[in-house]
């Protein structure tokens, strides 16, 4: 999608961290914005900052786990502006735990939020940018998570391949239904950004109520996530790496270096068939 001006853009999970830098961009490409998300009042401060620059901005409160909520935030977006022209479905969370002894209760929402969320984003918005007729795109927030594996982090790495297949499914079926010309996608694959992702999954097991059995992988994984967050690129950094990549029609979008050799050692084991690298001793007959 070569013109953004006047377009519109709904985004999900916008009151913060990358959500927020994507619809910032979005407003100085001269998009109208419509921004959802499960906090409220981050909500509405973001919007007010976003209206005191200059943008139009729509909001509702939505928790991506609920399709009626995609589903109102799509109606608002066509009520306010006509039309959904840039899709980012960006809510999520982050989850760690390990396989054996990581809690179901973080299984389960991040599977609910991070996989699920995109799902219902993308059934509520996608028939109607079809059917509108001018161009479209469509950017699903995956992470390099979605196509490394990582040890701890079980809940978030799966969901989030989960997220990657889930929009190059939808490529596919865009092409065969003869819609791909006018409704790109992307699915963006971002390694370490600077946001509170980390604070709010702190913030969550300290809040939800679940009391968890001892994890080491699980504990020393997000003390690792939450350095290199800090760590991270900024925002508007990876803000502006999806936006290039909706300008150009690419579908892919990474934002690091160690990306690409990070991919390739999982291919290569892949395609290498070969016996595991550090196989148990053999019991003695
Ligand atoms: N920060 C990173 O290093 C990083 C790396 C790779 C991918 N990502 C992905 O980027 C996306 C945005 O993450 P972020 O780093 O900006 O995190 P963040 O925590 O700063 O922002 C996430 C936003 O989503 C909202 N949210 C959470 N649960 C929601 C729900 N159920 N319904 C609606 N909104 C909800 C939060 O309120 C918040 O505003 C996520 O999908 C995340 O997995 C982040």
């Amino acid at each position: 999608m070569q013109t953004l001006a006047g377009r519109t853009a709904l985004i999900t999970g916008a009151a913060g961290g990358i959500g927020l830098a994507l619809a910032r961009k979005a407003a100085a490409e001269g998009m109208r914005l419509v921004l959802g998300d499960i906090d409220g009042p981050a909500l509405d401060a973001a919007a007010e900052a976003l209206r005191e620059e200059g943008a139009e901005v729509v909001t509702r409160v939505a928790d991506v786990r609920d399709p009626a909520a995609h589903a109102a935030l799509d109606t608002a977006a066509r009520e306010a502006f006509g039309a959904v022209h840039l899709l980012v479905e960006n809510a999520g969370i982050g989850s760690a735990g390990s396989v054996l002894g990581g809690d179901l209760a973080d299984w389960k929402a991040s599977l609910d939020i991070n996989l699920y969320g995109v799902l219902h984003g993308l059934r509520a918005s996608v028939p109607g940018m079809i059917a509108h007729g001018e161009p479209a795109h469509v950017v699903t927030v995956a992470s390099l998570a979605g196509v490394t594996v990582n040890a701890g982090m079980g809940p978030y790495t799966v969901a989030k391949h989960g997220v990657v297949t889930l929009t190059e499914t939808l490529r596919d079926e865009l092409k065969l239904g003869g819609h791909a010309e006018r409704v790109g996608t992307s699915v963006f694959c971002p390694a370490w950004i600077k946001t509170n992702i980390a604070g709010a999954v702190k913030a969550r097991l300290k809040g939800d109520g679940v009391e968890r059995a001892p994890d080491p992988m699980r504990d020393a994984v997000s003390k690792f996530v939450q350095s290199a967050v800090s760590e991270g690129m900024s925002p508007a950094a990876a803000a502006d790496a999806v936006f290039d990549a909706v300008r150009a029609r690419r579908f892919w979008i990474f934002t690091h270096a160690e990306s690409g050799p990070a991919i390739r050692r999982r291919m290569a084991r892949m395609l290498a068939d070969a016996p595991d690298p550090q196989p148990e001793p053999e019991p003695a007959d």
